[in-house]
């Protein structure tokens, strides 16, 4: 969609005292006026430096509830207040405090991509961009690990000496749940000088195809410096205008053009205005949660520095 120049006048303006920080999935309209585009890690270390009264976030539930907890002074919004992860609503904080009755050696590394009630829990939250780097710094030897267990296989791939225990045992994206090897393999023969970037979301079957295994944002990087000039990208399709935008000269192919993740979409550019016109969709975070949900949080942008 083309954005007429009166609007896009009109969201500068707007803009002057609200920031606009926007995941990698947004879509084309929302990227291109981000003050920010980024991966989850890449978000949380974005809202920790915002400068300004007021933060329109366009993502996920999780992303702007961090962005809320680690701002309590700034007024936090998102275009649509009921854009959740289902992803994150497949661990509730019982099944946590449960694992941790039945192992309490171990400890609790929960993805972002989970609920505030749930990552309160938790000794330490991760993201798919430091998840390794997470679980190789804890001293235990145990470590329960959830909501996605296709990103706990990933991280026992990658570190051997720990027992990795998946809560619950088969949580997962729906999106990324929709790659399949044979997408890797046909992909491959239509582009054989193709490299081929998996988001660790993606089922083992998958990650084994992969030339290297990345957060969204490692996508990015790994564009920018590989020498190769064509890319295969295994994750949500709103990644591709990014890449294509930011590296005109190389190309960029989806694994599976389906793989949309209807959520992230929810952020619509009609949705986007109204918020920053009307600043009304407010992301409230339960104190008594955000201050325990807050430490988790701060000890994997500790850890991951
Ligand atoms: P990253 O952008 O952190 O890789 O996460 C992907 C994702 O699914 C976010 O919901
Ligand atoms: Fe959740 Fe998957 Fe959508 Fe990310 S892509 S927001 S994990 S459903």
């Amino acid at each position: 969609m083309v954005i007429d120049e009166a609007t896009l006048k009109e969201v500068e303006e707007l803009k002057k005292d609200c920031i606009v920080l926007a995941h990698n999935y947004q879509i084309p309209e929302i990227q291109d006026v981000a003050d920010f585009i980024g991966d989850s890690l890449g978000l949380c270390r974005a809202a920790q430096r915002v400068d300004k009264p007021y933060i329109l976030f366009c993502g996920v539930d999780f992303m702007a509830e961090s962005a809320a907890m680690l701002n309590p002074d700034k007024t936090v919004l998102m275009p649509d207040l009921e854009a959740h992860c289902p992803m994150a609503a497949q661990l509730p904080a019982k099944l946590v405090r449960e694992a941790r009755e039945e192992h309490p050696d171990a400890a609790v590394v929960l993805y972002i991509n989970t609920r505030l009630e749930a990552r309160a829990e938790a000794d330490v939250i991760c993201t798919s961009a430091n998840a390794v780097k997470i679980v190789k710094a804890l001293p235990e030897k145990k470590i329960i690990f959830g909501p996605d267990a296709n990103l706990a296989w990933h991280v026992q791939r990658h570190v051997k000496d720990k027992e990795i225990i998946p809560v619950p045992a088969k949580g997962h994206c729906i999106t990324h749940l929709l790659f399949k090897p044979e997408h890797v393999e046909k992909a491959r023969e239509e582009h054989p000088d193709a490299e081929v970037l998996i988001h660790p979301e993606c089922t083992p079957e998958v990650q084994l195809l992969a030339d290297y295994i990345c957060s969204t944002e490692q996508m990015v990087k790994r564009a920018r410096e590989s020498s190769a000039t064509e890319f295969i990208i295994g994750t949500e399709v709103g990644l591709i205008y990014r890449l294509q935008k930011e590296f005109p000269d190389k190309k960029f192919y989806p694994l599976y053009e389906k793989a949309v993740c209807r959520t992230m979409k929810m952020n619509t550019w009609e949705k986007f205005l109204t918020q920053l016109r009307e600043r009304k969709n407010v992301v409230r975070v339960e104190p008594k949660i955000a201050e325990r949900a807050l430490l988790s949080l701060e000890r994997m942008l500790e850890l991951s520095k």
